[in-house]
C-alpha cells in the first residue's frame, strides 16, 4: 500500500495549476450517456473516482475513448444494460448518477444501493423521492434500486434537505421527462451549475441552476457536445490552506475566484493575504494565524469538503476556534490522527473545539477519507520532522498528482511503498 512521506517545516512557495472539478465531472460523465451521439469532455481530472466511473460506464456498454488523460469521448448508443455492477458502486458512490441518466434516457435503471461511508450515513431518499415524483416506480430489490417508468412527466419537487446529488440526479432525469419540472430548495454548488450547463449544451432546457429553484423543460432527445469542465474549487482550496498552514506564498492558477469566496473570506479572517486575479488567487501567510469559528453549509456557505483543511490550519493558530460540521455526521475522524501530531482538538458531537498549538510534530498517521487525508498531508507539510501518511488511496481518489504538485511548491514529499523507501527518504532529507 502506498504512503506519503513528508519532511515538514518548509513554507510552500510558487505556482500550482488546478485541474477539473471531480464532483462536476462525475455528474457530467454520467449525463454523457444520455445521447446516442458522441460527447467530448475536456479538463477531466485524472483521478481514481473518475476512472472507476468510466469503467462502470464501459461495463454497461458505453464506448469510452480516452483521448488523453484529461479528455474523453463517450458514446452511449451501444448501451445494452441498464444495470450497473455492484463492483463499481462499492468503490464510488457517485455511480448513482447513472440512475438519473439511465432513467431519463431509457426510462429504466438498476443500480446497487450505495452503502454507508466513512464520513457518515449518506441516504439517497431524496433522489428516489424525485424519481417517484417524475412518475417512476422505484423499488429496492436484492440490494439494488430499480427505477422504471412507462413515461416520465414533469413535476414540482421540494427537496427537504439541500442535496447536491439529489439535485443533479433529478435534473438529469427531468431533462428527458415530458413537460415542466421545478426543483425547489435545490443545491447551488458550482458543480450543479456545471452539470446543468453541460446538459444544456446537449440540448436540454434547464434554467435557474445556481439558484435554489431550478426549472427544467423536458426534451425528447439530447445531442452531441464538446464541453470543458470547471476548475476544482476543493483542490484549489486545499492548496490555499496548504499555503496558509506552512506560512507560504502560493499562486493557485486556473480557478474561478468566485467559487472560492467562502474559503478566501476565512483565510483573510485568520490573517492571510489573499489576492484575486481573473483566474488565479495568491495566498500569502507571513505570521502566526488567528482563530475563527466555522460552520459548514451548502454553497455559498463554507464547504464541508474544506472542513478538515481549515481545522488543520486552525490547529496551528493562536487561540481557540470552533468548527461545526452541519452536513455530514462523521467528518472528524482525522482528529485522533492529528492529536498524534500534537494538535489539541476536542470533538463534541458535530463540533470541534480547536486550541491552537505552536507547532505540530511529524508522526505516522492514516488517511480516514479523501479530504481528511489531504488535510493530514497539510499537517505533515507544516509539522516539524517526518510524517508518514498511510492509506493514501483515499487521497488519490480526488487529487491528481498531489505529491508532484506539492513538490512543485518546494515541499519534501514522496510517494513510497515500503519501509526501505521511507529510510531512503529520511537519509536524503536529513
Ligand atoms: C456531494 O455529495 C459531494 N460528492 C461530496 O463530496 C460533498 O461533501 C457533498 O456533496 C456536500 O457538498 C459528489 O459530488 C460526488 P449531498 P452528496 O447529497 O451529493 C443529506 C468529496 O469529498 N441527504 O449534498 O452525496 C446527506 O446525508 C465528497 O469530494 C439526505 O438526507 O451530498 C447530507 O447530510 C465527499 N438524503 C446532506 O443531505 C438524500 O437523499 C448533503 O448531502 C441525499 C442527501
Amino acid at each position: 500500500m502506498d504512503q506519503y512521506v513528508i519532511k515538514g517545516g518548509i513554507p510552500l512557495v510558487g505556482e500550482v495549476e488546478i485541474g477539473g472539478a471531480k464532483n462536476a465531472a462525475l455528474g457530467i460523465l454520467a449525463a454523457a450517456i444520455m445521447t446516442d451521439e458522441t460527447v467530448v469532455i475536456d479538463n477531466l481530472p485524472d483521478v481514481q473516482d473518475i476512472n472507476v466511473l468510466l469503467e462502470a460506464m464501459s461495463g454497461i456498454g458505453a464506448v469510452v475513448d480516452r483521448i488523453n488523460s484529461h479528455k474523453v469521448a463517450i458514446n452511449g448508443s451501444m448501451i445494452g444494460e441498464v444495470s450497473v455492477d455492484y463492483e463499481y458502486i462499492k468503490k464510488i458512490r457517485a455511480s448513482y448518477y447513472l440512475l438519473g441518466a439511465l432513467l431519463g434516457k431509457y426510462k429504466k435503471a438498476e443500480v446497487p444501493l450505495p452503502g454507508g461511508c466513512n464520513i457518515g450515513s449518506r441516504p439517497i431518499d431524496l433522489h428516489l423521492k424525485g424519481f417517484r415524483a417524475l412518475g417512476a416506480s422505484v423499488s429496492i430489490r436484492h440490494g439494488s434500486i430499480i427505477a422504471v417508468a412507462e413515461r416520465l412527466h414533469g413535476s414540482h419537487i421540494f427537496l427537504d434537505t439541500v442535496s447536491v446529488g439529489a439535485t443533479i440526479n433529478i435534473m438529469m432525469a427531468a431533462s428527458m421527462a415530458e413537460g415542466y419540472t421545478i426543483i425547489e430548495n435545490a443545491a447551488r454548488e458550482p458543480h450543479v451549475v456545471d452539470v446543468a450547463n453541460f446538459l444544456n449544451s446537449m440540448g436540454a432546457n434547464i434554467k435557474g441552476a445556481g439558484t435554489d429553484v431550478i426549472r427544467i423543460r423536458g426534451v425528447e432527445k439530447l445531442h452531441k457536445t464538446d464541453y470543458s469542465i470547471i476548475p476544482d474549487q476543493i483542490e484549489a482550496g486545499t492548496f490555499m490552506f496548504a499555503a496558509a498552514a506552512t506560512k507560504g506564498d502560493v499562486m493557485v492558477k486556473n480557478v474561478i475566484p468566485k467559487h472560492l469566496e467562502a474559503t478566501t473570506a476565512k483565510l483573510e479572517e485568520i490573517g492571510c493575504e489573499v489576492e484575486e486575479f481573473d483566474d488565479a488567487v495568491r495566498v500569502v501567510a507571513s505570521k502566526r494565524l488567528r482563530t475563527t469559528n466555522v460552520k459548514t453549509l451548502p454553497y455559498p456557505g463554507y464547504p464541508t469538503d474544506m472542513q478538515p483543511q481549515i481545522s488543520v490550519t486552525l490547529a496551528l493558530a493562536q487561540g481557540t476556534s470552533i468548527v461545526t460540521e452541519s452536513i455530514f455526521e462523521n467528518r472528524f475522524k482525522y482528529v485522533d490522527e492529528l492529536a498524534r501530531m500534537g494538535a489539541n482538538i476536542k470533538v463534541e458531537g458535530n463540533t470541534a473545539i480547536i486550541s491552537g498549538v505552536k507547532s505540530l510534530m511529524g508522526a505516522r498517521v492514516s488517511a480516514p477519507d479523501l479530504r481528511a487525508g489531504a488535510a493530514l498531508v497539510i499537517a505533515g507539510l507544516a509539522a516539524e520532522g517526518v510524517t508518514i501518511v498511510d492509506d493514501i488511496v483515499y487521497i488519490q481518489r480526488g487529487y491528481e498528482r498531489f505529491e508532484e504538485k506539492l513538490r512543485g511548491l518546494g515541499a519534501e514529499i514522496e510517494r513510497v511503498s515500503c519501509e526501505k523507501e521511507i529510510q531512503k527518504f529520511k537519509l536524503r532529507v536529513g
